[in-house]
């Protein structure tokens, strides 16, 4: 059966009203938030830190969040974004010297794994830890910002990567952040995602009720009633 979640990205929210906008995106029908952490080295851009991530809890945001962090190093990161209320923690195999520990890490600190690959990154990293993942986030744009093209050879990882989850035991969820528009999530749904990162699509339009209905409806047009 499949079972689509729609991720609202904040890094295209209104940063000065973020805890109103990600009540929104909620209230729109987001299930859970995509919340992405960069720290001017492993990408060009500066983001967002465990306060923040605090702040929307504070905030009475409940919905699961995932923390996406696009950071080198990780590890000294992750009890802060534990502790501030991350649900997922999601890390670039390449970012960190031992993949394995850091999964422990996170794990240690009661949140949830997730391993990120870039469009260009081999994905010989999951060999030896897809037992341990809930999660594996294949990017569709170099990360950095939003608001950028969908990179169409990525089409193919995501199959492939559906394939390995389902020739496996395990109970690892997919998602894929960067370019989702209502024009491509189909296709993307029907190579084997689970979860969409929606970031400009959502938060650039007037009405995010509207664009979530959509994406919703186009789905169940496909897939029938397996959307929740
Ligand atoms: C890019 C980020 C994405 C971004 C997606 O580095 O990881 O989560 O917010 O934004 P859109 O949906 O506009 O590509
Ligand atoms: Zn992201």
């Amino acid at each position: 059966m499949n079972q689509f979640l729609l991720a609202p990205s904040i890094l295209s929210a209104n940063f000065a009203r973020l805890g109103e906008d990600v009540t929104r995106a909620l209230t729109a029908g987001g299930d859970l938030i995509h919340f992405d952490v960069m720290d001017g080295h492993y990408v060009n851009n500066l983001t967002m830190g465990p306060m923040i991530l605090k702040s929307l809890r504070d905030f009475n945001i409940t919905a699961p969040i995932d923390v996406h962090l696009m950071t080198k190093p990780v590890d000294i990161f992750i009890p802060a974004f534990a502790q501030a209320g991350a649900t997922f923690i999601t890390f670039h195999p390449e970012a960190t010297n031992h993949i394995d520990n850091t999964i422990n890490l996170i794990k240690k600190f009661g949140c949830k794994a997730g391993l990120s690959f870039n469009p260009s990154t081999s994905l010989h990293y999951l060999d030896y830890v897809l037992d341990k993942l809930d999660l594996i986030v294949l990017m569709s744009v170099n990360p950095g910002f939003s608001n950028q093209k969908f990179i169409s050879s990525v089409m193919n990882k995501i199959y492939q990567v559906r394939n390995l989850i389902d020739r496996s035991k395990f109970n690892v969820l997919l998602e894929v952040d960067g370019g989702i528009k209502i024009s491509n999530i189909v296709d993307i749904a029907s190579a084997g995602a689970n979860i969409f990162v929606l970031g400009s699509v959502l938060f650039d339009s007037l009405d995010y009720k509207l664009v979530l209905n959509s994406i919703r409806s186009k789905l169940n047009s496909v897939f029938l009633s397996d959307c929740v």
